[in-house]
């Protein structure tokens, strides 16, 4: 079974084509960064109208390079939610118009199950069950997760989402969209000098809140000289701050759900920092992490074509309808 994934939620126009056997055939992405760069974040107008440009060549591309014929596809997947309506429509159109033109079945794929099993497009690929940490824009989410649909929430961000809070503290910073990668860059110069708080770590519970984390690195920076080290040095204890905090709730989870298989992925996953010391606090717990390569970090099309190929399999459709979703529980996803 060949299937095409479309991710048009954001600011990332991706398309890929996964083989139910065969694995990833061929993948590629769009990035909007120049499109956003100067307004210092996204805007959902633009976001849609490059979606629109791009996308059809995009899919055109990856046909191309995986050498197979339109009519080899056997099903479309496309991100029909979370994420900014305009964008979404656009994925979702292009997808369910391309489903009835090529008379197959259509698949709506919720963006954070995309990003929970992309780690099962690596070699060493994580079995069920496990304790999922999701880090995006968008999303802070703790999950048991116990198969393909059967998600427990643990915890959540109950202001900020971890990528928001890299966004927010890099923007304060004076660094460019997107903010995650620049922060963890200046943080790379950084000296450990000040100490920031590991929010609601004090306390029982999995959720989380990085609103005051931005508040306090503000302030740091306020009542600092504002040189080019003083950046640095915040931004380091920022990411120390992050890192540690996330690695804490990560620890409480697998303890209290007794499982000992940790998935990271998201965004924010592909920051080295928090990679290592989530790898850390796993190898002292005896417990198994699994990452997505970073590529498969951030949003792209693979994940997407992969979580609709395994709900296609199990005979899973989307009806004719453009099903579009901005906010979307993950507990209305059926099991497969
Ligand atoms: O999953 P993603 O690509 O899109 C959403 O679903 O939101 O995540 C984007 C978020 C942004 O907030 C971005 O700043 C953050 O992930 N991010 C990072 C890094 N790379 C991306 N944050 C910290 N360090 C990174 N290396
Ligand atoms: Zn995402």
């Amino acid at each position: 079974m060949y299937v095409l994934g479309i991710e048009t939620s954001c600011d990332e126009t991706a398309v890929a084509i996964y083989h139910a056997k065969k694995g990833l055939i061929a993948h590629t992405l769009h990035s909007q960064i120049l499109t956003h760069n100067e307004y210092g974040g996204v805007v959902p107008e633009l976001a849609s109208r490059d979606h629109v440009r791009k996308l059809i060549p995009l899919i055109n591309q990856v046909l191309l390079e995986s050498r197979i014929n339109a009519s080899a596809i056997n099903g479309i997947a496309y991100t029909a939610g979370p994420g900014l309506m305009g964008a979404l429509l656009v994925g979702a159109t292009t997808a369910r118009s391309l489903a009835w033109a090529w008379q197959k079945p259509a698949i709506a794929v919720h963006h954070m199950e995309g990003h929970l099993l992309a780690p099962m497009l690596e070699e060493q690929s994580p079995e069920f069950p496990f304790v999922a940490l999701l880090i995006s824009g968008g999303h802070t989410l703790l999950i048991e997760v116990s198969g393909v649909g059967q998600y427990c929430l643990l915890g959540e961000s109950l202001d900020d989402a971890a990528g928001e809070a890299f966004d927010k503290t890099a923007k304060l910073l004076g660094l460019d969209y997107p903010g995650g990668p620049a922060l963890s860059n200046l943080a790379s110069q950084g000296k450990p000098r000040f100490k920031f708080p590991r929010p609601m770590t004090d306390r029982p519970g999995l959720d989380f809140s990085f609103s005051g984390l931005k508040t306090f690195t503000l302030n740091t920076y306020n009542t600092s000289n504002q040189a080019q080290q003083d950046k640095a040095d915040i931004a380091f204890a920022f990411q120390q701050a992050m890192a540690e905090t996330l690695a804490i709730k990560c620890k409480r989870a697998l303890h209290q759900t007794s499982l000992s298989r940790l998935v990271v992925a998201g965004g924010v996953s592909a920051n080295q920092e928090i990679r290592r010391q989530l790898e850390q606090m796993c190898e002292k717990s005896g417990a198994q992490i699994f990452f997505p390569r970073p590529e498969f970090c951030t949003d792209n099309g693979a994940m997407i074509a992969y979580a609709g190929c395994l709900r296609l399999q199990a005979g899973q459709t989307q009806g004719l309808e453009i099903f579009a979703r901005p906010r979307w529980p993950m507990n209305e996803l059926l099991n497969l």
